[in-house]
């Protein structure tokens, strides 16, 4: 399958920065033989919708969805909404925002759920933190934040993407090694193959926590690792770029 390498900007940009990381993005992604994606912060999806014309590329992600199709949500953004401005992509469940807003597994499945519903592929976030490694109950935790998603999207799992991202290594410069990463996606495609046999062969699952130009490579030679899910680097276009064309 086609790996996918999506950039999660998190909140960070200003409209000048965009249109300069953009344009450098697209003046050196070529045609890659990988899917990209960029998530920039909901504020700025429609003049990345405009930056990105005619740019087949680079597709256009959000950070998160509503769990709600509409009504009395203050300061929610609804999966039609986004579709409205070219989003094909929406992380769901990140760890800063489980950990920040208090996102329940539940919650983060019917999110996906509103996702698919939209025609907005979910990329659902698990993944422990350097506690739960320590105790020995990695497999537990990414298995039961995974399975709420599986339980309520069964019907289309196949649609679903998985981003395992470690806790311990997002935003801290410790990657997990490649054995590390792959061990905990062949946990993850053996649960998504319980499931579902044939959708666990067509989910894509991607490693994110400190993947950058140097460590991509070896990280995305894994069986089990089909992409990544790239916080600091994706705001680097030097650095994007290289771990696009590591994702062969
Ligand atoms: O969603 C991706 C992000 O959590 C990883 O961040 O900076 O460790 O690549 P970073």
């Amino acid at each position: 399958m086609r790996k996918l390498i999506a950039g999660n900007w998190k909140m960070n940009g200003s409209l000048a920065a965009n249109q300069a990381l953009v344009q450098a993005l697209r003046a050196g992604v070529g045609t890659p033989a990988c899917e990209v994606l960029v998530c920039p912060p909901a504020a700025y999806l429609a003049q990345l919708q405009q930056l990105l014309a005619g740019c087949d590329a680079i597709a256009l992600g959000a950070q998160d969805v509503s769990e709600q199709a509409g009504g009395a949500y203050t300061g929610n953004v609804s999966a039609a909404m986004l579709a409205e401005f070219g989003v094909r992509y929406a992380i769901v469940g990140h760890s800063e925002r489980r950990q920040y807003q208090g996102e329940s597994d539940l919650l983060v499945a019917r999110k996906a759920q509103q996702a698919l519903a939209a025609g907005i592929t979910p990329i659902v976030c698990v993944g422990e933190t350097l506690v739960e490694r320590e105790q020995g109950l990695t497999g537990f935790i990414v298995q039961r934040q995974l399975s709420a998603a599986i339980a309520v999207n069964a019907a289309r799992l196949a649609e679903i993407v998985v981003a395992y991202e470690p806790v311990w290594a997002i935003g801290t410069g410790q990657t997990a090694t490649p054995e590390q990463a792959q061990q905990v996606h062949a946990l993850l495609r053996a649960q998504l193959a319980a499931a579902d046999a044939t959708a666990a062969r067509q989910v894509r699952l991607l490693y994110g926590g400190s993947m950058n130009a140097a460590n991509a490579q070896a990280l995305l030679a894994q069986p089990d690792i089909d992409g990544g899910l790239i916080g600091g680097a994706a705001l680097k276009a030097p650095d994007f770029l290289t771990i696009i064309g590591a994702a062969a």
